[in-house]
């Protein structure tokens, strides 16, 4: 259909229904005789409405004459005084404030019964409502607030805020400044950004409802308004009125609020402005002067500032991240300290990829070394810096001169704040612990279980009588058991069990291992000595043998006890791991039966030395003849002394899932 002929339809129709009167008017930017300008209101050559400057905080822009809203005819023919008419505004703004992100304090278009606001102060009362009687009817004052400020005295929603306002500055109903798009969603918009927008306000005399709709210039109007307000007008608004627009600002914080066009019209929709006549917003800013000076030199002296930031910023994040912590005393151990920097690169930047595993002390991680390519097993201690810390490391540290075949070489180490790092030779086939238990795919022969025993048993012996001091395991165990290319037993983490009772002192200890390894009296002191080693390692033989766990956690029961009642029922052979089958030399699984159980005696002084452990499992020396095994005061003394202590550390707990973390490494 052809558009005039759709308008005149509508026209027709409109005063057909009422017969109201049309009255409008639209402009895009503002002529001289357009609009009455009243305190700081300024109207540029360029049609460009500015309500309020520096030096005057209110401003105030009305259309010249009164509008009629409500029908003369009506009240002539004698009914009561006809109701307010429909009318519609739209108009765009811009709120720019001098200092980003502070804006003080917005617009009011306004609809009331006089030009001269003076009646009212400024600023948060836009020089519109009077603040000593702010809900009077008789004010007659109807507004829609474009709010930068949070006025809670007002009840103000926001800083970002538009509100109807009715007679009082109290707004009747307001919401987060935005508009909904086509998709229905919600958009915020900040009033205050300095972008221009545009606003619509409408309100049907026979629905008596007034919407709000807000939007970003150049969009379609929102078809869901902001604000919707079931109101009836009609005793607020006059027969006549003037309409237009109030403004405030701070004192302190400045702010420019510009009007760019406006079109508004009583009985029907109020002409669509047209953007492309509306005046420019002035450049903000000082004028320019010359392009190099004013853009291209701060721009360069910017950059060059920028690069300099950001290369001091990433010098010293990079020195923080690589940072050690180094002491004189470690200058000894010079070719044992590894750089941060080296293991960060080794291990990917500690990737979750290269983690080998996690347990009681930290994480274990896979690494090439820069450079050498050896590859290494990191592990990652951090602990807090508390006293006897720097002896314990020192002495960690020291154990890297410990060279066995059956013990995992410690390369090196490397010290940040809070945090130990200790690099040993990467144990490709992982921990024996992996082979034992949870049907593993491939199950160890007698010969390879033999073998990986004694090298446990030669490894322990050199920690506790052929090095210069006597090193304490404390956490045997077939976790700790790790196996070389050559499938050869080595034990890890010696002597890191101590991390956890060092420094504190001795009534609460924590004792460190776990049930099942644990020796009672180790249990009920809390000292380990030697032969609580020698106890764990007898848990750790019969481990081996009988491919159980030295403790069942579901049956609650000791597998030394176990192999105990069968030792003392001469059937001590049937304790032998099934997956072994028949191929096992039975004299062997025999001998390593009963040395476990001689390492397993309650009373200390029964328990052999590892020099005399090693000789008996080289033939060197027979095993001494093994009476009765009382099972059990084993079981009694072993559970008595565990539930005695309640501050066990997490390694201990039966379910010694936790395992220490060498373990499911390597
Ligand atoms: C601000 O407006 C007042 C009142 O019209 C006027 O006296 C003053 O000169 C104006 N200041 C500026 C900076 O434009
Ligand atoms: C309208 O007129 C009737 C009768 O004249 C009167 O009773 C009623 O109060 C009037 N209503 C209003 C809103 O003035
Ligand atoms: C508002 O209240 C003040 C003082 O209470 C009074 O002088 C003034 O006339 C009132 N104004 C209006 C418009 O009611
Ligand atoms: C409203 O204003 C009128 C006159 O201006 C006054 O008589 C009346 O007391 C005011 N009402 C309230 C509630 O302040
Ligand atoms: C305006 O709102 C505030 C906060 O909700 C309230 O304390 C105050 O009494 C209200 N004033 C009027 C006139 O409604
Ligand atoms: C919109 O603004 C409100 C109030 O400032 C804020 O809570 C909300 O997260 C904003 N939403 C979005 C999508 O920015
Ligand atoms: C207000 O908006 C609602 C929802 O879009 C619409 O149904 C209603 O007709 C509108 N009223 C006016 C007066 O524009």
């Amino acid at each position: 259909m052809f558009p005039e002929l759709a308008f005149l339809l509508i026209h027709f129709m409109c005063t057909l229904v009422s017969s109201d009167q049309q009255f409008g008017f639209t402009f895009n930017g503002f002529g001289p005789k357009d609009i009455s300008l009243d305190g700081a209101a300024i109207r540029a050559p360029n049609g460009l409405l500015k309500l309020t400057n520096s030096t005057s905080q209110q401003g105030q822009a009305f259309y010249s004459n009164q509008v009629r809203f409500r029908n003369k005819q009506s009240a002539k023919s004698g009914t009561n005084a006809s109701s307010v008419s429909s009318f519609s505004t739209t108009f765009v703004f811009a709120i720019v404030p001098e200092v980003y992100r502070l804006s003080a304090h917005g617009i009011l278009f306004v609809v009331t019964p006089t030009k001269s606001l003076s009646r009212a102060p400024p600023f948060e009362y836009f020089g519109v409502f009077n603040p000593t009687n702010k809900t009077n009817a008789t004010d007659h004052v109807f507004a829609v607030e474009l709010d930068t400020i949070q006025n809670n005295q007002f009840g103000d929603l926001n800083y970002d805020h538009v509100g109807i306002d009715i007679n009082s500055i109290n707004s009747t109903i307001s919401e987060q400044a935005g508009y909904f798009d086509d998709a229905n969603k919600f958009q915020n918009l900040s009033l205050f950004s300095g972008q221009i927008m545009q606003l619509w306000v409408e309100y049907s005399g026979l629905e008596k409802q007034i919407n709000v709709t807000l939007a970003p210039v150049g969009i379609r109007k929102p078809k869901r308004p902001l604000l919707s307000l079931s109101y009836d007008l009609d005793p607020v608004i006059n027969e006549e009125m003037y309409v237009g627009f109030s403004s405030t600002t701070g004192t302190i914080i400045f702010t420019s609020h510009y009007v760019l066009g406006w079109s508004f019209m009583v009985n029907g929709r109020a002409e669509e402005l047209d953007l492309s006549k509306l005046p420019r917003l002035p450049r903000i800013g000082p004028k320019k002067k010359s392009s190099f000076l004013t853009i291209w030199l701060p721009l360069i002296l910017a950059i060059m500032m920028l690069v300099t930031f950001s290369a001091v910023f990433y010098y010293v994040r990079r020195k923080r991240k690589f940072a050690e912590v180094l002491e004189d005393w470690e200058l000894e151990y010079g070719p044992h300290r590894f750089k941060y920097k080296d293991l960060y690169v080794a291990t990917k930047g500690f990737k979750d990829k290269e983690l080998l595993g996690i347990g009681g002390f930290g994480r274990v991680y896979r690494g090439v070394l820069p450079i050498s390519e050896i590859e290494v097993a990191v592990k990652r201690i951090s602990h807090e810096s508390r006293q006897g810390m720097r002896e314990f490391i020192a002495e960690i540290v020291s154990m890297g001169r410990l060279r066995h075949r059956n013990i995992v070489q410690l390369l090196g180490y490397c010290r940040r704040r809070g945090e130990l790092l200790l690099v040993y030779d990467y144990m490709p086939n992982g921990s024996l612990d992996r082979l034992l238990h949870n049907n593993p795919e491939i199950s160890l022969n007698w010969m390879q279980r033999f073998r990986v025993i004694k090298g446990v048993a030669a490894g322990l012996k050199y920690l506790h009588q052929d090095w210069e001091q006597v090193v304490i395991h404390r956490d045997i165990k077939a976790s700790n058991v790790l196996l070389d290319s050559e499938m050869n037993g080595r034990l890890g983490d010696f002597g890191l069990a101590r991390l956890y009772d060092h420094g504190t002192d001795t009534q609460t200890t924590h004792i460190v291992g776990t049930i099942g390894y644990l020796a009672p009296e180790h249990a009920r002191t809390g000292k380990a000595t030697t032969s609580t080693d020698v106890y764990s390692f007898g848990a750790f033989l019969l481990e081996v043998v009988c491919g159980r766990r030295p403790l069942d956690v579901q049956e609650e029961i000791l597998l030394v006890d176990k192999v105990g009642s069968l030792w003392n029922k001469r059937e001590i052979i049937r304790a032998v791991d099934h997956n072994l089958g028949v191929d096992y030399v039975a004299e062997e699984v025999e001998l390593v039966l009963k040395l476990g159980l001689l390492c397993s005696s309650i009373d200390p002084n029964l328990r052999p030395s590892m020099e005399q452990v090693v000789h008996y499992l080289h033939g060197y020396e027979s095993l001494p003849e093994l009476s009765y095994f009382d099972s059990i005061s084993q079981s009694e003394i072993a559970y008595k002394s565990d539930r005695g202590f309640s501050n066990f550390t997490t390694s201990s707990h039966p379910s010694s899932a936790v395992e220490s973390f060498l373990s499911s490494g390597r």
